[in-house]
């Protein structure tokens, strides 16, 4: 029985109660305006804003708190100096566990912020500018993006799993004239050549900076450009650095993400919706007290590194860990170790990792402690229910609540999940609604679908944290999310609402596939593959995998008189990885002398995803293809997993 009910313990009870929940909902969208301005004091404020929303989502132009001044750096570290200046801001642990573990107290974390900050400032960098940081795990990297804060500056934050031509990629849009990276990264033991990936980079067009920063970190020798490159330490310094003024609608900062179609949008999010939606949902979803230590598992590349490494614990003056390294290095118990180590509290993770966690069995688990978890949360993708289970029996021995979140980079933030203590969890589902959220439930026509139900995910008001614009594109904003169901924000989620007011999100409905929790427009693995000589045409779809929950398909047909063989499959999954990285390398490349179209030329994925995944029954209608006979053929060829 997956929605059966899984009731949180008792004394878990303490946060929200299912009343007091249902009370601040309630009243979080009766008197939207006054709910949102009470929650803005969250947060100190130079000028506190008058009025909290501003929005129209036609024409799309949404502003939060929009007379209000504020700087977030301030807020996630100088004011918490009197009370907890001592306290441990980051717990950071290295990829190499006999390699020396480093804490920060909140004193420390600033003056670290502070001395980048005015590294910054020495490289020419000024308030409005964008800053790409290109960084491996470690404190340095979540140091930048406040320091960025603390001079106006806007963060790009840019996964350091990407390849130079994805990096070079998004410092063009941007227009950055600045990145901060570090000589090299650790992940499982392996190196990762940050910098030498950035120097590649900056060689494609469009993708010139003035300045590159560089924390010493691996101590891997690196290759230097004279008057471009600067170590951090050497700009660094102690000098007073006051935090800049910034109106609650000047940008934060800009983080890319994959769509249906064409490059990755950079999406931008402003500083005073946002720093109060980070700051609030950290503080109901984990339920966070004085004593928790916390951690999530993601990197700073991703938005959940965003809003729950870099601002979500800060702002709220939690202590965390940040790890640099993998889930299975040197070993599967690696993670329990790590709990142990810190005696983390909450600990937050993506659905694959569980997963593959779980193929190891129960011994890397439970030879560990684990007895100071007590609540345990999941983002990214669908987490199935057995998954679910094991996470909450085995990782959590049964005592721990799961918080399974449903949200976006377009989001900001948490939207959907269970509250521990106020509701009871079903594994699968992601569960209700966060205070100001309300999501809907629409058909393809948009007719709004009332009660139990299945339909497309959509928000019919907007929130703080939500993205204001895609940077440099406005258009694309609106017509990505505001066209499909005009009046409404789509998430291109499809999602099914139970009897309970329960939310089970059953995945992406656009041509977005999600690979082990990260977002993969399948158009820009397609342009990665045709951008081989020997390609004709591909089309990529996803298909159900174990581990990654969705793995990366490609249907391949070539130029005339090329033929496949293993090699050529190798050289395109190669292709993928330098144009994109190796989060996005195929799983199967299946090649085929042509791909069904309809007599208009479309390619009809329908088709393709159903052969992906094995489904040959439910085909449907193949009448209107221009030749039916290309299916019985790709049946044929259908690679095996
Ligand atoms: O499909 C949903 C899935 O991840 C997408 C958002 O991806 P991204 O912007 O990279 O942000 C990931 C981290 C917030 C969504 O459209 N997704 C995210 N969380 C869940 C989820 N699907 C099901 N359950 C979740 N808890």
């Amino acid at each position: 029985m997956t929605d059966s009910l899984v009731r949180a313990p008792e004394t878990d009870r303490t946060h929200a109660t299912p009343e007091q929940y249902a009370e601040r909902y309630a009243r979080s969208l009766s008197d939207n305006d006054a709910f949102w301005l009470e929650e803005a004091r969250r947060l100190d404020w130079v000028t506190a804003p008058s009025k909290a929303g501003n929005w129209s989502y036609d024409p799309v132009d949404i502003r939060w708190y929009d007379d209000g001044v504020l700087n977030l750096c301030h807020n996630a570290l100088d004011r918490h100096l009197d009370a907890r200046g001592e306290k441990v801001a980051l717990h950071f642990e290295p990829d190499d566990p006999e390699s020396e573990a480093r804490t920060l107290t909140y004193r420390e974390l600033h003056r670290e912020v502070v001395r980048i900050a005015n590294a910054l400032k020495a490289i020419g960098v000024k308030k409005g500018d964008r800053v790409t940081i290109y960084m491996p795990m470690i404190p340095e990297g979540t140091a930048a993006m406040l320091a960025c804060a603390r001079i106006g500056a806007i963060h790009s934050v840019v996964f350091g799993g990407f390849s130079p031509e994805a990096l070079a990629g998004r410092i063009a849009d941007c227009e950055s004239r600045f990145v901060i990276t570090a000589d090299g990264g650790l992940r499982g033991g392996k190196p990762v050549p940050l910098k030498d990936n950035v120097d590649a980079a900056l060689e494609r067009p469009g993708a010139g900076v003035e300045a590159v920063l560089v924390v010493r970190h691996t101590g891997c020798e690196v290759n230097w450009t004279e008057g471009r490159d600067f170590w951090l330490a050497d700009k660094a310094n102690d000098a007073d650095c006051p935090c800049e003024e910034m109106k609650a609608e000047d940008p934060l900062f800009i983080l890319y993400t994959s769509g249906s179609t064409g490059k990755p949008k950079g999406v931008l999010h402003t500083t005073g919706g946002y720093g109060v939606w980070a700051a609030l949902t950290f503080h109901y979803v984990f339920d966070v007290r004085p004593e928790d230590i916390f951690w999530c598992t993601a990197d700073i590349g991703w938005i959940t590194g965003h809003s729950y490494v870099a601002y979500g614990p800060l702002l709220n003056g939690a202590s965390q860990v940040i790890f640099e390294g993998v889930p299975n290095y040197p070993d599967a118990g690696r993670f329990w170790d790590v709990v142990d180590k810190y005696g983390v509290s909450i600990f937050y993770t993506a659905p694959t990792a569980i997963r593959a966690l779980m193929r190891e069995g129960d011994g890397p688990v439970t030879s560990r402690d684990r007895s100071s978890l007590r609540l345990l949360g999941t983002v990214g993708e669908p987490i199935n229910p057995e998954a679910w289970r094991w996470y909450h029996e085995v990782v959590g021995s049964g005592r721990c609540p799961i918080v399974d979140t449903w949200w976006q980079t377009e989001t900001g933030g948490i939207m959907i999940t269970t509250l521990p203590g106020a509701h009871d969890m079903k594994p699968g589902a992601a569960g209700k609604a966060l205070f100001g959220v309300e999501p809907v439930l629409v058909d393809g026509e948009g007719k709004l679908l009332e009660g139990a139900a299945e339909g497309n995910l959509c928000m019919a008001r907007s929130w703080p944290g939500q993205a204001r614009t895609v940077y440099g594109d406005h258009q694309r904003f609106v017509d990505t999310y505001f066209s499909t169901f005009p009046g409404r924000y789509f998430s291109g989620d499809g999602c099914r609402r139970d009897e309970d007011g329960y939310h089970w999100i059953t995945g992406r409905v656009d041509d977005v596939i999600n690979v082990s929790g990260h977002r993969m427009g399948t158009a820009e693995v397609e342009s990665a593959l045709v951008l081989h000589p020997t390609v004709a045409e591909a089309a990529v779809v996803g298909y159900p995998h174990d581990i990654k929950g969705q793995g990366i398909y490609c249907f391949v047909t070539l130029v005339a008189g090329e033929e496949p063989d293993d090699a050529l499959e190798r050289e395109l999954k190669a292709q993928v990885r330098s144009e994109i990285g190796p989060i996005a390398t195929p799983d199967l490349i299946h090649f085929t002398p042509a791909l069904p179209k309809t007599r208009s030329g479309k390619i009809m994925r329908r088709i393709l995803r159903k052969i992906a995944e094995n489904d040959y029954d439910s085909l449907g209608d193949t009448s209107t293809l221009a030749d039916p006979g290309v299916v019985d053929a790709l049946i044929a060829g259908r690679r095996n997993r």
